[in-house]
């Protein structure tokens, strides 16, 4: 399962990025905005920091201006990929960028007939938002599953990979590698959380204790 971090803070993904635990890096207008800064000088910096896929989401809303806007994202850095919402003009740009061999990240999906569009549209990843559909009461992990279920029905057309968005905690990222999700993509927060348990801090401290006891030192 591969990990993204959701964020244009470049502070952040540089210190992630040392972990060794991040495979690529999702933003949207919203992540940029937070940040104050120049689209294209950011997505510049964090492609310099992730090697792997960084996605970066177009703001027109008309096919024409989504593929203009994504000619001058693609020339920023090759590991460029291109958000697009799923609308029927995203799915059409889609098409057109998958047919030119770019990337593109199908975003803002919420039911599985819409993932199933991203997939026949050529989409390189399609982000299920499992956070904002629990918010409103419905079941975002049940949206996952629905979707994977679906793609594995037709391996040799659909190679989308399941991208899962807008986790908020924990137990979203465990659930989404039980079901089988290629990605998961998550704020920085979250995959901190991931190594924390009070049972390792406490086992830590009472080893450290004994350790001091013996006066002794490894090299
Ligand atoms: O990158 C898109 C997605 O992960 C947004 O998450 O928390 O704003 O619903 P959230």
């Amino acid at each position: 399962m591969k990990f993204f971090a959701d964020t244009a803070d470049v502070a952040e993904i540089a210190e992630l990025a040392a972990t060794g635990l991040i495979d690529g890096v999702t933003t949207n207008p919203s992540l940029v905005a937070k940040t104050g800064r120049p689209f294209l000088d950011v997505i510049a910096e964090i492609c310099r920091l992730v090697p792997g896929p960084v996605s970066a989401e177009v703001t027109a809303t008309d096919h024409q201006g989504m593929l203009r806007e994504a000619g001058h994202l693609l020339e920023v850095a090759s590991n460029v990929c291109i958000k697009v919402p799923l609308t029927l003009d995203g799915l059409k740009a889609c098409r057109a960028l998958a047919d030119r061999g770019a990337k593109v990240n199908v975003t803002l999906c919420f039911s599985p007939a819409q993932a199933i569009l991203a997939a026949k549209a050529g989409a390189a990843f399609v982000s299920p938002f499992v956070g904002r559909l629990d918010d409103v009461g419905h079941e975002g992990m049940r949206l996952v599953a629905d979707i994977l279920e679906i793609y594995r029905n037709y391996p040799a057309t659909f190679r989308t990979e399941v991208l899962v968005a807008s986790i908020r905690h924990p137990g979203h990222v465990v659930e989404a590698a039980r079901l089988g999700a290629d990605v998961a993509t998550m704020p920085p927060s979250v995959i901190r959380q991931l190594v924390r348990h009070p049972l390792t801090d406490k086992g830590l401290e009472g080893f450290l204790a004994d350790w001091a006891k013996t006066g002794q030192r490894i090299g």
